[in-house]
């Protein structure tokens, strides 16, 4: 039994109560659909900004009636520090995901940006200290490594930002790290890179990679490339990261608190490869594709090549993780083909 495997037996036999931030959103739906599935009982909070009531109208379709009701949702937002407060009684563990994401959007509108991932942040962040919750782990971003060149990213080499979201994600790291040396407050970062899976929104100006190429692909549109490419990433399947959360929640040694971690699959995939990766298995799963992608200027904020070094995370925490690119792509195909092609 690996590390991983060994912490969910822990929790079943001895169920904690869980706070996920951004709960109706991509990676907090499916981090409480795993919790609900471990008999865990969660709070959740969230106020739509960009996440969906049914993503937790899906959830619940996927656990027992048993499990669900294990389940509170508060709609709140976490720049409002009473919802935060709320939130936060009686909770062991955080799981800190809600904000703004996208460098695009944080360029167009930086100070909406600002509000969620820094005071929204700095609120959480003092009301799990108030509370006395038991550890903090909050969703860093692999945009911390800004104009540093080398590759693979080690998460003690960092550059310059590159957008105003990647200066919010570096500020989080910042506070953090002051909290544990003036509160004594011990806070986990997961640095997530290029994260894909179920439920990611396809939709608006501002969605991710892989799912506005399925959704186009599948409606039989256009896909367009940014730059030529040849532009690579470290693509992390979603239950990758949901394992990389309930290891730092549960994470007992005090040298393993106050860290940064990369969350990735050490693995890097080009533009043009990931194309052809969805192409081919959406044709396994009945949707065939046969256009080539149009390619068109590179994007502002964007970095050229992304690439994590996992070594950290896997001495401190035992992350392992399960699923390779091609795996990850063929369910969260799978996902799509069922969800859109309706
Ligand atoms: N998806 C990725 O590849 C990736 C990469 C790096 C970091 N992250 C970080 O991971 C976290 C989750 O991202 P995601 O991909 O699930 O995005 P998402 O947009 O699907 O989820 C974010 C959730 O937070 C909620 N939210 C936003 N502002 C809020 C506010 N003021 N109050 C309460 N709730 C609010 C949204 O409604 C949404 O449900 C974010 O912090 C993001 O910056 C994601």
């Amino acid at each position: 039994m690996n590390q991983y495997q060994q912490v969910c037996e822990q929790l079943k036999a001895q169920p904690k109560t869980w706070l996920v931030t951004g709960v109706a959103g991509f990676i907090g739906s499916n981090l409480l659909e795993t919790l609900l599935k471990l008999d865990q009982t969660v709070v959740g909070l969230d106020n739509f900004a960009t996440g969906h009531q049914h993503n937790l109208d899906e959830v619940q379709s996927l656990v027992s009636a048993a499990q669900w009701a294990k389940f509170r949702f508060i709609e709140g937002d976490i720049r409002q520090f009473a919802d935060c407060q709320k939130a936060c009684a009686g909770v062991n563990y955080v799981l800190h995901e809600a904000a703004l994401g996208s460098v695009p959007r944080s360029i167009a509108d930086p100070i909406l940006t600002n509000s969620a991932n820094i005071t929204g942040f700095l609120n959480m962040l003092v009301a799990a200290k108030d509370a006395g919750v038991s550890s903090f782990t909050y969703a860093a971003s692999s945009s911390t490594y800004g104009d540093h060149p080398a590759l693979p990213k080690v998460e003690e080499n960092i550059g310059k930002p590159l957008s105003p979201y990647a200066v919010t994600k570096y500020v989080n790291e910042l506070y953090a790290e002051v909290f544990a040396k003036t509160y004594g407050f011990k806070a986990i970062g997961l640095r997530y890179f290029n994260v894909f899976g179920k439920r990611q929104d396809p939709n608006g100006a501002y969605a991710a990679v892989i799912p506005k190429w399925t959704a186009s692909m599948i409606a039989g549109e256009d896909v367009f490339i940014n730059g030529d490419g040849e532009t690579s990433r470290d693509f992390c399947f979603i239950q990758n990261v949901v394992q990389a959360n309930i290891l730092a929640a549960t994470a007992e040694s005090d040298e393993a608190k106050n860290q940064v971690y990369n969350v990735a699959l050490g693995d890097r995939t080009t533009l043009n490869e990931l194309y052809r990766a969805i192409q081919d298995s959406l044709a396994s799963n009945g949707v065939q594709f046969d256009r080539d992608p149009v390619y068109r200027d590179f994007r502002a904020g964007d970095v050229r090549h992304s690439q994590a070094s996992i070594a950290k995370i896997q001495q401190h925490l035992g992350y392992a993780p399960e699923f390779k690119i091609a795996e990850g792509i063929q369910l969260a195909m799978r996902w799509y083909v069922d969800n859109l092609d309706k």
